[in-house]
């Protein structure tokens, strides 16, 4: 089985670590255009992230990991295996900080600078703006600047690039993540491929997510402490040997942590520790 990742870039660092966490290991070869794996019947092909929508289109690669605003700029119709939630990302337009933004008709015969046109003339199309799209293949976020387009519309992820440039983002067109895509004509073989592929990741996925958490509590809290542990069962509760206290066991979602620890040390919880988990078998 072929996958497609991102040659260099955000995309690829990601895309690499979550397939070394699901266990297959790579040879990557001198130039890093393709990687053979000794443990997983899986070959890497390096490409540029615009070009992964086709390759997988046109079944030179069977799966691919791409961002979201490629696939849909791109057009092609790929079935979407899983939303990796990585690489996240929104597709905005700015314009210069300086300028007043009255709302859409702003950019009414405006020139826009962009790489991603078809995302951008659709939506003009749908909120009724007439403007003019000038596509650029990079740094367009300096062609307000320079003189060259009124506006942008590109990828904002941590919009340290908008400020260095003295552009402030006015609407958010669309979300975009990392995707799992693959062509449409797997081999049965190829398809249980992926289904261990899948597998793999979705432990990653869910171990990343949760914490393993250990407590002491005296006995006559545990009651207590048990209704405010959302784990994935009842929690574990073994007798310390320090009579009159229990420790206890849970699994608990890494977003809801912080929300229940003030809760968990106000009823009287102590010693709390919390623990990565390496994979988590659902
Ligand atoms: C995108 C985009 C901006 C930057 C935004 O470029 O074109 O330059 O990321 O990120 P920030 O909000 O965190 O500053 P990318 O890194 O994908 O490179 P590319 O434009 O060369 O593909
Ligand atoms: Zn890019």
């Amino acid at each position: 089985m072929r996958i497609a990742l991102q040659k260099k870039g955000r995309l690829n660092d990601d895309s690499m670590k979550l397939l070394k966490e699901a266990g297959i290991k790579f040879n990557i070869g001198s130039g890093k255009l393709v990687a053979s794996s000794p443990n997983f019947p899986i070959e890497v092909l390096f490409l540029r992230d615009d070009d992964i929508p086709q390759t997988v289109a046109d079944d030179v690669a069977d799966i691919g990991i791409v961002g979201e605003n490629e696939m849909v700029e791109k057009g092609f119709e790929l079935s979407i295996v899983k939303r990796l939630g990585f690489s996240k990302c929104r597709m905005s337009l700015a314009i210069p900080k300086a300028e007043e933004y009255p709302g859409l008709s702003y950019f009414e015969n405006k020139k826009v600078a962009t790489s991603y046109p078809v995302i951008l003339d659709k939506y003009f199309k749908e909120q009724n703006i007439v403007a003019d799209i000038h596509e650029i293949a990079g740094s367009v976020e300096i062609a307000p600047g320079i003189g060259l387009a009124d506006g942008i519309f590109d990828i904002v992820s941590s919009g340290s690039t908008l400020v260095a440039n003295r552009l402030k983002e006015v609407e958010v067109v669309m979300k975009s993540e990392a995707l799992l895509v693959s062509s449409s004509n797997l081999s049965a073989e190829k398809q249980q491929w992926l289904e261990e592929l899948i597998f793999r990741i979705d432990s990653v996925m869910a171990a990343n997510s949760n914490k393993y958490i250990l407590m002491n509590v005296p006995n006559d809290k545990v009651n207590e402490i048990v209704k405010v542990l959302p784990g994935m069962k009842s929690p574990t509760v073994l007798p310390l040997a320090d009579k009159g206290w229990s420790s206890v066991h849970s699994v608990i979602q890494e977003k809801k942590f912080w929300a229940i620890i003030g809760q968990l040390k106000a009823i009287g919880a102590e010693g709390l520790l919390v623990i990565p988990i390496e994979k988590m078998i659902l």
